[in-house]
Protein backbone atom coordinates (compact mmCIF):
# COMPACT_ATOMS: atom_id res chain seq x y z
CA UNK A 1 0.00 0.00 0.00
CA UNK A 2 0.91 3.75 -0.81
CA UNK A 3 4.02 2.71 -3.01
CA UNK A 4 3.68 6.12 -4.78
CA UNK A 5 5.06 8.41 -6.78
CA UNK A 6 5.62 10.95 -3.84
CA UNK A 7 8.16 12.59 -5.82
CA UNK A 8 4.89 13.98 -7.41
CA UNK A 9 4.51 12.32 -11.10
CA UNK A 10 2.04 13.25 -13.02
CA UNK A 11 -0.20 10.02 -14.11
CA UNK A 12 -3.88 9.96 -14.39
CA UNK A 13 -5.73 9.19 -11.25
CA UNK A 14 -9.18 8.27 -10.45
CA UNK A 15 -9.29 10.30 -7.38
CA UNK A 16 -10.30 13.56 -6.96
CA UNK A 17 -9.32 15.67 -4.07
CA UNK A 18 -12.13 17.00 -2.41
CA UNK A 19 -12.58 20.82 -2.10
CA UNK A 20 -12.97 23.45 1.13
CA UNK A 21 -16.63 25.44 1.39
CA UNK A 22 -15.97 28.87 1.93
CA UNK A 23 -15.23 28.84 6.10
CA UNK A 24 -12.39 26.20 4.38
CA UNK A 25 -13.80 23.29 6.02
CA UNK A 26 -13.62 19.75 3.84
CA UNK A 27 -16.77 17.76 4.12
CA UNK A 28 -16.19 13.92 3.45
CA UNK A 29 -18.96 11.44 2.72
CA UNK A 30 -19.91 9.10 5.72
CA UNK A 31 -18.14 6.11 3.91
CA UNK A 32 -14.97 7.96 4.09
CA UNK A 33 -14.82 9.11 7.29
CA UNK A 34 -15.35 4.79 8.05
CA UNK A 35 -12.41 4.21 5.96
CA UNK A 36 -10.69 6.47 8.20
CA UNK A 37 -11.33 4.82 10.75
CA UNK A 38 -10.96 1.68 9.67
CA UNK A 39 -7.75 2.34 8.40
CA UNK A 40 -6.52 4.23 11.68
CA UNK A 41 -7.59 1.67 14.01
CA UNK A 42 -6.02 -1.26 12.13
CA UNK A 43 -2.72 0.52 11.71
CA UNK A 44 -2.47 2.06 15.50
CA UNK A 45 -2.17 -1.49 16.42
CA UNK A 46 0.71 -2.27 13.70
CA UNK A 47 2.72 0.50 14.81
CA UNK A 48 2.83 -0.10 17.96
CA UNK A 49 6.63 -1.09 19.40
CA UNK A 50 7.52 -0.94 15.45
CA UNK A 51 7.63 3.07 14.95
CA UNK A 52 10.21 5.18 16.56
CA UNK A 53 9.57 7.18 19.87
CA UNK A 54 9.53 10.50 17.73
CA UNK A 55 6.70 9.16 15.63
CA UNK A 56 4.57 8.10 18.35
CA UNK A 57 5.67 11.26 20.17
CA UNK A 58 4.36 13.10 16.96
CA UNK A 59 1.06 10.93 16.85
CA UNK A 60 0.19 12.02 20.46
CA UNK A 61 0.82 15.67 19.88
CA UNK A 62 -1.02 15.14 16.43
CA UNK A 63 -3.75 13.52 18.43
CA UNK A 64 -5.27 12.29 15.52
CA UNK A 65 -9.51 11.38 15.37
CA UNK A 66 -10.18 8.10 14.94
CA UNK A 67 -14.30 8.53 13.93
CA UNK A 68 -13.34 11.28 11.03
CA UNK A 69 -11.03 12.29 8.29
CA UNK A 70 -9.35 15.21 10.22
CA UNK A 71 -9.16 18.79 8.94
CA UNK A 72 -6.14 19.79 7.45
CA UNK A 73 -5.91 23.03 9.98
CA UNK A 74 -6.02 21.02 12.75
CA UNK A 75 -2.90 19.26 11.45
CA UNK A 76 -1.27 22.28 10.46
CA UNK A 77 -2.04 23.95 14.31
CA UNK A 78 0.45 21.19 15.36
CA UNK A 79 2.93 20.85 12.69
CA UNK A 80 3.20 24.86 12.70
CA UNK A 81 3.58 25.21 16.35
CA UNK A 82 6.00 22.34 16.66
CA UNK A 83 8.36 22.56 13.56
CA UNK A 84 7.13 25.78 11.52
CA UNK A 85 5.73 22.93 8.75
CA UNK A 86 1.87 23.00 7.40
CA UNK A 87 0.22 21.00 5.24
CA UNK A 88 -1.58 22.29 2.09
CA UNK A 89 -4.12 21.05 0.13
CA UNK A 90 -3.26 20.16 -3.20
CA UNK A 91 -4.85 17.72 -6.30
CA UNK A 92 -4.44 14.20 -6.47
CA UNK A 93 -1.77 14.16 -8.28
CA UNK A 94 0.79 17.41 -8.42
CA UNK A 95 4.11 18.22 -10.97
CA UNK A 96 7.61 18.00 -9.66
CA UNK A 97 7.92 21.69 -9.66
CA UNK A 98 4.91 22.25 -7.06
CA UNK A 99 5.73 19.28 -4.86
CA UNK A 100 9.39 20.84 -4.35
CA UNK A 101 8.56 24.27 -3.95
CA UNK A 102 5.78 23.26 -1.27
CA UNK A 103 8.62 21.26 0.53
CA UNK A 104 10.51 24.03 0.90
CA UNK A 105 7.89 26.06 2.23
CA UNK A 106 7.29 24.02 4.62
CA UNK A 107 4.53 22.92 3.11
CA UNK A 108 3.78 19.49 2.72
CA UNK A 109 1.40 18.34 0.19
CA UNK A 110 -2.08 16.66 1.10
CA UNK A 111 -4.44 15.94 -1.59
CA UNK A 112 -7.57 15.69 0.23
CA UNK A 113 -9.30 11.98 -0.81
CA UNK A 114 -9.18 8.95 0.66
CA UNK A 115 -9.21 5.19 -1.11
CA UNK A 116 -12.07 3.61 -2.04
CA UNK A 117 -12.89 0.29 0.08
CA UNK A 118 -12.03 -1.61 -3.18
CA UNK A 119 -8.10 -0.06 -2.78
CA UNK A 120 -8.46 -0.49 1.28
CA UNK A 121 -5.04 -2.37 1.33
CA UNK A 122 -3.39 -1.14 -1.59
CA UNK A 123 -3.11 2.10 -3.75
CA UNK A 124 -0.32 3.48 -5.49
CA UNK A 125 -1.51 7.05 -4.92
CA UNK A 126 -0.77 8.73 -1.69
CA UNK A 127 -4.02 9.52 -0.43
CA UNK A 128 -4.68 12.03 2.73
CA UNK A 129 -4.07 8.53 5.30
CA UNK A 130 -0.81 8.01 4.05
CA UNK A 131 0.31 11.63 3.81
CA UNK A 132 -0.97 12.37 7.57
CA UNK A 133 -0.65 8.89 9.31
CA UNK A 134 2.25 8.41 7.33
CA UNK A 135 4.21 11.48 7.71
CA UNK A 136 2.54 14.22 9.68
CA UNK A 137 3.62 12.67 12.96
CA UNK A 138 7.30 12.35 11.42
CA UNK A 139 7.43 15.99 10.74
CA UNK A 140 6.75 17.30 14.21
CA UNK A 141 10.55 16.10 14.60
CA UNK A 142 12.85 18.94 13.54
CA UNK A 143 15.63 16.68 11.82
CA UNK A 144 12.77 14.80 9.75
CA UNK A 145 11.29 18.44 9.38
CA UNK A 146 14.57 20.33 8.11
CA UNK A 147 15.64 17.36 5.88
CA UNK A 148 12.06 17.12 4.16
CA UNK A 149 12.66 21.01 3.98
CA UNK A 150 16.26 20.56 2.26
CA UNK A 151 15.08 17.73 -0.46
CA UNK A 152 12.49 20.49 -1.54
CA UNK A 153 15.10 23.29 -1.96
CA UNK A 154 17.62 20.52 -3.74
CA UNK A 155 15.03 19.25 -5.94
CA UNK A 156 13.83 22.69 -7.03
CA UNK A 157 17.56 23.67 -8.24
CA UNK A 158 18.50 19.94 -9.39
CA UNK A 159 17.79 19.11 -13.58
CA UNK A 160 15.42 16.02 -14.36
CA UNK A 161 18.06 13.44 -13.83
CA UNK A 162 19.66 15.02 -10.71
CA UNK A 163 16.16 14.87 -9.22
CA UNK A 164 16.07 11.38 -10.15
CA UNK A 165 19.01 10.55 -8.07
CA UNK A 166 17.52 12.41 -4.94
CA UNK A 167 14.11 10.86 -5.63
CA UNK A 168 15.95 7.62 -4.37
CA UNK A 169 17.33 9.32 -1.17
CA UNK A 170 13.62 10.39 0.09
CA UNK A 171 12.22 7.01 -0.88
CA UNK A 172 15.02 5.19 1.30
CA UNK A 173 14.52 7.99 3.85
CA UNK A 174 11.27 9.75 4.69
CA UNK A 175 9.28 6.74 2.53
CA UNK A 176 11.28 3.30 3.22
CA UNK A 177 13.76 4.56 6.51
CA UNK A 178 13.94 2.10 9.49
CA UNK A 179 16.48 3.37 12.38
CA UNK A 180 18.07 1.89 14.99
CA UNK A 181 17.33 2.81 18.38
CA UNK A 182 18.51 1.34 22.19
CA UNK A 183 15.20 -0.39 22.03
CA UNK A 184 15.96 -2.03 18.41
CA UNK A 185 15.12 -1.87 15.10
CA UNK A 186 12.11 0.41 14.42
CA UNK A 187 10.15 2.35 11.73
CA UNK A 188 10.05 6.03 10.77
CA UNK A 189 9.39 6.38 6.80
CA UNK A 190 5.67 6.71 6.10
CA UNK A 191 5.14 4.18 3.05
CA UNK A 192 5.79 1.75 5.81
CA UNK A 193 3.93 3.30 8.23
CA UNK A 194 1.07 3.44 6.84
CA UNK A 195 1.30 0.04 4.81
CA UNK A 196 -0.01 -3.19 7.67
CA UNK A 197 1.41 -5.47 5.11
CA UNK A 198 4.96 -3.62 5.08
CA UNK A 199 5.10 -2.77 8.01
CA UNK A 200 5.46 -6.26 9.24
CA UNK A 201 7.34 -7.02 6.42
CA UNK A 202 10.24 -4.58 7.11
CA UNK A 203 10.72 -6.70 10.22
CA UNK A 204 11.09 -10.04 8.74
CA UNK A 205 13.91 -11.85 7.28
CA UNK A 206 12.91 -11.69 3.47
CA UNK A 207 14.35 -7.69 2.94
CA UNK A 208 17.72 -6.92 3.78
CA UNK A 209 18.87 -4.14 5.57
CA UNK A 210 21.92 -2.31 5.58
CA UNK A 211 23.17 0.78 7.65
CA UNK A 212 22.39 4.27 5.93
CA UNK A 213 24.66 5.68 3.61
CA UNK A 214 23.50 8.64 1.72
CA UNK A 215 25.92 8.01 -1.66
CA UNK A 216 24.82 4.35 -1.88
CA UNK A 217 20.82 5.21 -1.23
CA UNK A 218 21.40 7.24 -4.03
CA UNK A 219 22.52 4.86 -6.76
CA UNK A 220 19.67 2.69 -5.33
CA UNK A 221 16.82 1.82 -7.78
CA UNK A 222 13.22 1.07 -6.36
CA UNK A 223 9.94 0.23 -7.40
CA UNK A 224 7.00 2.01 -6.28
CA UNK A 225 4.31 -1.05 -6.32
CA UNK A 226 6.28 -4.09 -4.68
CA UNK A 227 7.32 -4.57 -0.93
CA UNK A 228 11.08 -3.16 -0.61
CA UNK A 229 13.81 -5.73 -1.25
CA UNK A 230 16.16 -3.51 0.66
CA UNK A 231 16.22 -1.02 3.25
CA UNK A 232 18.49 1.15 4.69
CA UNK A 233 18.93 1.96 8.85
CA UNK A 234 19.71 5.42 10.27
CA UNK A 235 22.30 4.99 13.46
CA UNK A 236 19.70 8.03 14.23
CA UNK A 237 17.38 10.47 13.29
CA UNK A 238 20.23 13.19 13.84
CA UNK A 239 21.51 11.77 10.75
CA UNK A 240 18.54 13.38 8.59
CA UNK A 241 19.93 16.31 10.19
CA UNK A 242 23.17 16.06 9.22
CA UNK A 243 22.43 15.45 5.78
CA UNK A 244 20.90 19.03 5.57
CA UNK A 245 24.44 20.14 6.63
CA UNK A 246 26.85 18.62 3.99
CA UNK A 247 27.01 19.42 0.13
CA UNK A 248 24.31 16.55 -1.35
CA UNK A 249 24.58 17.60 -4.32
CA UNK A 250 28.25 16.97 -5.04
CA UNK A 251 26.93 13.00 -3.71
CA UNK A 252 24.49 13.35 -6.00
CA UNK A 253 27.29 14.34 -9.07
CA UNK A 254 29.31 11.22 -7.43
CA UNK A 255 26.37 8.92 -7.43
CA UNK A 256 25.45 10.10 -11.21
CA UNK A 257 29.02 9.36 -12.22
CA UNK A 258 28.96 6.14 -10.51
CA UNK A 259 25.75 5.10 -11.50
CA UNK A 260 23.23 2.87 -10.17
CA UNK A 261 23.51 -0.53 -8.48
CA UNK A 262 21.92 -3.19 -10.01
CA UNK A 263 18.34 -3.41 -9.08
CA UNK A 264 17.41 -6.40 -6.82
CA UNK A 265 14.02 -6.66 -8.08
CA UNK A 266 12.71 -7.96 -11.08
CA UNK A 267 11.71 -5.57 -14.04
CA UNK A 268 8.16 -4.51 -13.67
CA UNK A 269 7.03 -6.52 -16.62
CA UNK A 270 8.05 -9.89 -15.64
CA UNK A 271 6.64 -9.09 -12.16
FE1 LIG B 1 4.73 9.55 1.01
Amino acid sequence: MNKKPQSGGKKASKYVAREPSADGFIAYPELEHQTWQRLIERQLEVVSGRACDEYIHGLELLDLPRDRIPQLDDISAVLHRETGWQVARVPALIGFETFFSLLAERKFPVATFIRSPEEFDYLQEPDIFHEIFGHCAMLTNPAFANFTQKYGQLGLKATPKERAYLARLYWFTVEFGLVQTPAGLRIYGGGILSSPKETLYAFSDEPERFPFDALTALRTPYRIDIVQPIYYVLDSLQQLQELTEIDLMSRVQQAMELGLFEPRFPPKDAA
